[in-house]
């Protein structure tokens, strides 16, 4: 399976409630091929409305965190652990993430990124429980390096803070732009 036959697979999806309200499913970004995938919580409203991910002031900061280690968009993959906007951009509900999490694996298998990188608490969460990694809490293992080796031979997860947290708190930038550091070390 290839990255067009995910989408064409995912097309009209109606696992979850989210369909009802969303413009449209924000599938991904970028390269089938990328050595970096990064996994972002939900679309938001921008994202809704372009069919991109990160492409609203949370994404700005992702550029300049990606432009900051010498990445740029068009070499990574993007995508959510979730690919419905919820409404009012609550958090995704359990039951939303179990139901669309089968399409973020299938991404995974596809691009077989050397380094995965999620951003925020829930996409931590999923990926550490996803490799059987008892990691704890994002602000216990923002910026950490675990290596996961399996039959492909091994990979890396370099958990974030998620870009929208540094929105709220401007202090948390600078510890992002050196955790991102830790991105670059390993790639
Ligand atoms: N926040 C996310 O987690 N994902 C997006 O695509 C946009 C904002």
């Amino acid at each position: 399976m290839d990255l067009q036959e995910l989408k064409e697979d995912i097309n009209g999806c109606k696992k979850c409630n989210l369909h009802k309200k969303r413009t449209q499913i924000v599938v991904g970004d970028g390269v089938s091929d990328a050595d970096i995938m990064f996994i972002g919580e939900a679309p938001g409203r921008q994202e809704d409305k372009e069919g991109k991910p990160f492409v609203g002031r949370a994404g700005q900061l992702l550029d300049s965190f990606l432009e900051d280690i010498d990445l740029d968009r068009n070499e990574v993959y993007i995508t959510n652990i979730v690919l419905c906007r919820p409404p009012n951009n609550r958090n995704p509900e359990d039951e939303e993430i179990e139901k669309c999490t089968c399409y973020l694996d299938r991404h995974i298998e596809i691009v077989d990124p050397r380094v995965i990188v999620p951003l925020g608490s829930f996409a931590t969460s999923y990926i550490l429980d996803k490799y059987g990694i008892d990691g704890g809490t994002i602000s216990s293992v923002h910026g950490e390096v675990f290596t996961v080796n399996n039959l492909k031979g091994s990979f890396r997860i370099v958990p974030q803070y998620h870009p929208a947290a540094a929105l709220y708190n401007p202090d948390l930038k600078k510890v992002i732009y050196s955790d991102f550091e830790k991105v670059k070390e390993v790639v």
